[in-house]
């Protein structure tokens, strides 16, 4: 499928607008020329930090809900009539679900549910996609991994978002809803939360440098520097930039028979990997700075997320453009970039 220049005059609802995945949407659909409005939670902090280059830009509108209030949900979406409803909203941190079951069961699984039942009711022309994710195979022994391939979840988010996931086939089987789910394969980048191991491990190089930048050789370990504490390295997960991956929600949204499908690079490396090609790109070797600690371990871990996207590829035309090595790298500047700034 191609993807069209011509502007267009639809309208997209999304929720998790201040996250990556959704402030890099909204740009992508803003460029396209989309209305948008973006879900935001009541808070007291600011959490708009991603969103500030374009939350001013005439075609974008903030509106306050939350996605876990069902009764709000239906309001805004019969409100808006919405062509498009991208459901980003999530409670994303695998380890985090562990201590917190009950809100992550709310948020991840009754959520999407909300605001499927907000469409059936009050909007069924309303396309819907859900973030699904590769956190739903598991503990599977099958790779790389398909829209096929068992799931067995292996985390109270993982169990969340399969239910979600279930539901997303159900209301296109028994209500002809349009709704589809990306089931992607871990995805980061310059936005990517700082609670993820991969923006955890270059924000640590980058301050490495800023290090370096300011002192003669090389930092030491518990003299000029504290340690990175990581948890279990040997996990292998197939990592994509956050860019590459909104196209592909897009896409999906854009064909004649709704569907689901994997987005993934295809390619599977360790945390371990990721260690050390970003301590390279400052000339360094993280086993002079990584330690293990035992509270960054899960009560279970998935070991192995290696995607096999052929079908995405084949129906949507979809592949992605950054590729592992100039993923780290980007982070790696942008913290930099960041570390810089403040020190300005
Ligand atoms: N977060 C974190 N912090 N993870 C660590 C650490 C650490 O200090 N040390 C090792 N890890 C390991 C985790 O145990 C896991 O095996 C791997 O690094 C990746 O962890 P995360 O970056 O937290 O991502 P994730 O794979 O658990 O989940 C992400 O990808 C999913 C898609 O596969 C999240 O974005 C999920 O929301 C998403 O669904």
């Amino acid at each position: 499928m191609k993807a069209t220049q011509e502007k267009t005059d639809k309208t997209a609802f999304i929720t998790g607008v201040t996250g990556q995945d959704g402030s890099y949407l909204s740009e992508f659909l803003l460029d396209k020329g989309y209305k948008v409005y973006g879900l935001i939670r009541r808070s007291s902090v600011d959490t708009t930090e991603r969103i500030r280059d374009f939350m001013h830009h005439p075609k974008f509108e903030l509106v306050e809900g939350d996605i876990t209030d069902a009764s709000c949900m239906n309001r805004l979406i019969s409100g808006i009539q919405p062509d498009e409803v991208y459901n980003l909203a999530a409670m994303s941190h695998v380890g985090v679900s562990f201590d917190q079951p009950i809100t992550t069961c709310q948020i991840d699984a009754v959520g999407p549910l909300n605001i499927l039942e907000a469409i059936r009711q009050s909007s069924p022309h309303s396309r819907f996609y859900q973030a699904s994710t590769s956190e739903l195979f598991g503990d599977t022994t099958e790779a790389p991994q398909t829209e096929l391939t068992t799931m067995t979840p292996n985390s109270p988010y993982a169990v969340a978002k399969l239910y979600a996931h279930q539901l997303v086939g159900l209301y296109r089987r028994a209500y002809g809803i349009f709704a589809c789910a990306g089931i992607l394969f871990n995805h980061e980048s310059e936005r990517r939360g700082e609670a993820f191991v991969t923006r955890k491990i270059t924000k640590y190089v980058a301050s490495l440098q800023s290090w370096m930048d300011n002192n003669s050789g090389f930092p030491v370990k518990d003299v000029d520097v504290l340690p990175l504490a990581l948890g279990n390295i040997e996990a292998k997960r197939d990592w994509s930039h956050a860019l590459d991956m909104v196209r592909g929600m897009w896409l999906m949204m854009q064909t004649d028979e709704p569907s689901d499908y994997v987005l993934g690079s295809g390619t599977a490396h360790t945390v371990r990997e990721f260690l050390e090609i970003a301590f390279r790109t400052v000339g360094l070797d993280y086993k002079d700075y990584v330690i293990i600690d035992p509270k960054f371990y899960r009560p279970v871990d998935v070991n192995l997320l290696h995607a096999d996207a052929t079908r995405a590829k084949e129906v949507l035309g979809w592949e992605p453009t950054i590729g592992f090595g100039e993923m780290i790298d980007r982070m790696v500047q942008s913290d930099y970039g960041s570390v810089i700034e403040c020190r300005a």
